[in-house]
Order: structure tokens, then sequence, then C-alpha cells
């Protein structure tokens, strides 16, 4: 299992050290974007993001809940080993994210609201390097996990086969149910106020860890 800590829920003045307290046990920082539109919250943007590199070397995990992924994704400084997701109900066509977001050099990732089938994303899937399963509504932090989201993780993975397509899952994860959520085929882990809700984010990354 693989850990990106949701930014979402840290100290937004006090990012850079949010940011080295999970250093050692996170392989991805998740950086929730939203627009006001997309989903009812804002959060930061590429000028936020972009100065955050230079604090550390862990890849981002940009999640994009925004109405115009093709529009911004280009904003973000990005590298072979971040991914950028976006979703596949935004306005802009999946297909011109997709083109757009591979041009950057950076992984590409696509999503889906709990409520959107699974059929929606099948047609991206031999285009796409990563697949993020919301368990809870996108937009914000501290949501209870959706048990039907199990199911899809699952049914994802049928529908992926042999493709080396990563499944990460956003939401309402903790270390009660970690396991469960790995154990039906989810290899990355975003968890934000699992992490950063409880005063030691570092213990508390760890113990996400243990609880797999
Ligand atoms: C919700 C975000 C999540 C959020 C998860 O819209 O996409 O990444 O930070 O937070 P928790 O882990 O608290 O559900
Ligand atoms: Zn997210």
């Amino acid at each position: 299992m693989k850990l990106s800590p949701s930014l979402l829920s840290a100290d937004f003045g006090r990012l850079a050290e949010e940011i080295r307290a999970v250093e050692g046990a996170a392989t991805y920082l998740h950086f929730d974007v939203m627009d006001g539109h997309f989903v009812p919250n804002l959060t930061f943007g590429p000028p936020v993001v972009n100065a955050l590199r230079r604090h550390t070397a862990i890849p981002f995990d940009i999640h994009l809940m925004i109405d115009r992924p093709a529009t911004y994704a280009p904003r973000f400084q990005v590298g072979p080993e971040d991914v950028i997701t976006f979703h596949v109900e935004a306005a802009d066509p999946p297909d011109e994210v997709i083109r757009t977001v591979r041009k950057l050099g950076c992984q590409v990732g696509i999503s889906l609201r709990p409520g959107t089938a699974l059929e929606e994303i099948v047609p991206y899937l031999d285009r796409v390097d990563w697949v993020l399963v919301m368990s809870v509504e996108p937009g914000f932090g501290g949501q209870e996990f959706i048990p039907e989201a199990l199911d899809r993780i699952r049914e994802l993975r049928r529908l992926i086969g042999d493709r080396p397509i990563t499944i990460a899952v956003d939401g309402g994860i903790n270390a009660g149910n970690v396991r469960q959520v790995v154990e039906a085929g989810a290899e990355v882990i975003i968890a934000g106020s699992a992490i950063y809700g409880k005063g030691d984010p570092a213990a508390a990354a760890r113990a996400l860890i243990a609880a797999c």
C-alpha cells in the first residue's frame, strides 16, 4: 500500500511543515484543487501547489475537482513521477483533458463521483495511468466512507484487467477500514482527516500503514 496524505485537512498556514511531518511515510502528497463550481468548496490552485515544490521531493498527486481541467492543468509544474487526476464529470471532454495532461509529461489520472457508473470511465482505460475512486462525495474532508465503494473497487479491478493502472481510493479512510480498502484492490490510499486531524501526522500516517 502506498500512502498519499491529503493536505486538505492540514493547517494551510503551515503547509511546508505539515508536509515535512509525513516524509518517510508518504509516497505521494495529495492536493485537492477545488473551484467552487464543480464542488461547493474552494481550496488552492497552481501558485500554492507549485510553491511547495521547493519544500519537498515527494511526488505530487493533484486531484482536480474543477470544471475546466484542460484549461488549468498546464499551470501546474509537474514531472514524470507526479499525477494529475481529473473528473470524468467535468465540463471539458475527457479526451481533450487526457491529451493535455499527457503532454505535460506526468501521469494521467481519471476520477469519478460515488454516484457515477464505472462504465463512464471504461472508454478511457487504455489511456490513463491511474483511476481514483471517490469513497465520499467530493468537496470536503472528514466525511464517512461509503461502504459501496468496496464493491466498486473490486469491479474496477475486473474492468482494468491486465492494464498497468494504479487504483487510488479517496475519502473517509482511517485505521479502522484501510485494510478492507486495500484488500478490495486499492494500491494508493488517500487520507486527510485520519492523518492531519489528530495532532501527530507522522504517528497517524504510520498507524495507517501498520493497520494494513
Ligand atoms: C474530498 C477530497 C479528499 C479529502 C479526503 O473531496 O477529495 O481528498 O481530503 O479527506 P478524508 O480522508 O478526511 O475523507
Ligand atoms: Zn482528493
